[in-house]
């Protein structure tokens, strides 16, 4: 009994102890926003909010207003969800609110790269020169030849049948979008190694399209990857996928390929300059494939689709895409060049300008995030102040703030091919909310320092594939009565959203 008594009072001190650590004791102070912090310790709404990030944010949007704070999985968010208040977030200086350290943790869990102090600032200069400006109309060119290769090669055998191939449209559009993105950012095959340049399209063909089926498997493990809940078998399948893009993008095979991107070579070269070890470097070549590929297929396959569901938008955007080509002066006819989409051509086209942003508004579901690092007072826009607490997290979810309100995008559910176009056709960006112009009316890309620093590329890549599909093919739904399907809720949080189940769809050459 004499023992039994510290024992107790040991087990007590260390429950109280663990639970303090778990969060289970954290009030809400003067100033700060609500606080929901779950009933399970530690882990709080994260099921929840795994489960259906949406659903889960609109109840608690609904329960305490669009400041709150909840606990998931051991941190604390504040999440913001009034658009009006969204520089207060995107414009925060890095000593308050920082984007790296957050993005460091991921990066090494999901990709297996332990991200340098440098990186950020390399990556912007990297993009800044080859993903802009001139660096664009080059990567732009690249991508051409590609999307011929991967799309055009048996133009001449398949005109004579003119036979339609049946596909899902899901995967035939990122199959094609992704493999003509790498072969574009990592290089090609050189002809000299196949003893010909068609030998050598053939390789980028076929290597591409195996790389393709394994980024696939990945790309369904990665939700629960990046979460850290995949279970045991599925855990080995990931490493083993991680193992084999590390080993395909390893330093040394990507130096034996031709047309490599700048935008790859530059980061590489740094890295090696900087003495990083070249297994390290494969590894951000990996992210890089990740960043790059994973958003751009899904979003052509939706942009294809809202355009084959609704007849006036495919009419206005073949309109545009005939007009763009025949002011080129080129044409399609059998057995003529092949038609060469040129950076400048992808100016002129508003119309299909309007349809990208369209579609991004209605299947593009990011969650941003920053690291809390220093206590601090969040500003907005109508006065209100918060107190945020070092240590937390914020996030935004443009998705339902933003994308969907039916007060800046009325009538959001529906695709309307021309809501960013004004009657002039010049390009839409006057919306508002509470009678308040916004800034942040559709964010697709993100925002602020960690903005989509391959917007430009990927609306080009996206135009080009669409602009290939409408002059060179006919295509039409199986079922032309197929519901457009739902978005995979697995899927929130990470970019361009995926198709519960695929489309089927069918296409031949036109001439
Ligand atoms: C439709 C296609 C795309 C969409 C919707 C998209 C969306 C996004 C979003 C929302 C972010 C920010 C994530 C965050 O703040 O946490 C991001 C980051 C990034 N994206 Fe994209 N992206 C697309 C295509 C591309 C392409 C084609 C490239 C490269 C060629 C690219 C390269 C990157 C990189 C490197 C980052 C990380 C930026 C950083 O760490 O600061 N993306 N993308």
């Amino acid at each position: 009994m004499g023992l039994l008594l510290p024992i107790l009072l040991g087990f007590l001190a260390a429950l109280i102890g663990a639970l303090y650590l778990l969060g289970a004791f954290r009030q809400r102070r003067a100033r700060e926003p609500p606080l929901d912090k779950g009933l399970i310790p530690w882990l709080g709404h994260v099921l929840e909010f795994r489960r259906d990030t949406f659903k889960f944010l609109e109840r608690m949007r609904k329960q305490h207003g669009d400041v709150f704070t909840v606990q998931l999985g051991g941190f604390y968010f504040t999440f913001l969800q009034d658009p009006l208040c969204f520089g207060s977030f995107v414009k925060e200086s890095r000593e308050k609110l920082d984007f790296s350290n957050f993005a460091k943790q991921l990066v090494y869990r999901v990709f297996g790269y332990k991200a340098n102090d440098g990186d950020h600032q390399l990556l912007q200069i990297s993009s800044n020169k080859h993903l802009k400006g001139d660096g664009l109309k080059v990567m732009t060119q690249a991508m051409m030849a590609n999307l011929q290769n991967l799309m055009l090669h048996n133009l001449s055998s398949a005109t004579e049948q003119r036979t339609w191939i049946e596909d899902g449209l899901f995967m035939y559009c990122y199959n094609i979008v992704f493999r003509a993105g790498y072969l574009s950012l990592y290089g090609n095959v050189p002809h000299n190694s196949k003893g010909s340049e068609e030998g050598a399209k053939e390789k980028d063909r076929v290597e591409s399209d195996a790389l393709f089926y394994e980024f696939r498997k990945y790309d369904q493990l990665f939700p629960n990857l990046a979460y850290g809940v995949l279970p045991p078998k599925k855990k080995m399948e990931a490493d083993r996928l991680k193992e084999h893009f590390w080993n395909v993008l390893s330093v040394e095979k990507i130096k034996n390929k031709d047309n490599i991107s700048g935008w790859v070579w530059d980061m590489q070269q740094e890295r090696e300059e900087r003495g990083m070890k070249e297994s390290m470097i494969g590894r951000y070549n990996f992210v890089l494939l990740w960043a790059s590929q994973g958003n751009t297929g899904p979003s052509s396959f939706w942009l294809l689709l809202y355009l084959m569901k609704n007849p006036d938008a495919m009419k206005a955007v073949k309109e545009e895409v005939d007009k763009v080509l025949m002011e080129s002066g080129q044409e399609v006819k059998r057995g003529g060049p092949l038609v060469d989409l040129t950076y400048e051509m992808l100016t002129k086209t508003p119309v299909l300008d309007s349809a990208v942003e369209e579609t991004l508004r209605l299947t593009t579901a990011p969650v941003l995030t920053r690291a809390v690092i220093k206590d601090m007072t969040l500003k907005l826009a109508d006065g209100r102040e918060y107190f945020i607490r070092k240590g937390d997290r914020m996030s935004i979810f443009p998705y339902s703030a933003v994308h969907i309100d039916p007060e800046i995008h009325p009538d959001p559910h529906t695709f309307k091919y021309d809501r960013f176009l004004n009657p002039d056709g010049s390009k839409k960006t006057d919306f508002y909310k509470g009678g308040k112009k916004i800034k942040y009316y559709n964010m697709p890309w993100g925002a602020g320092v960690s903005m989509c620093p391959g917007r430009f590329f990927a609306t080009n890549e996206l135009k080009q594939f669409v602009f290939l599909m409408l002059v060179y093919f006919e295509f039409e739904l199986k079922n032309p009565d197929v519901e457009i399907p739902q978005i995979d809720f697995k899927r929130w949080g990470f970019g361009s959203m995926q198709p519960v189940k695929d489309v089927q769809f069918q296409y031949r050459f036109r001439y």
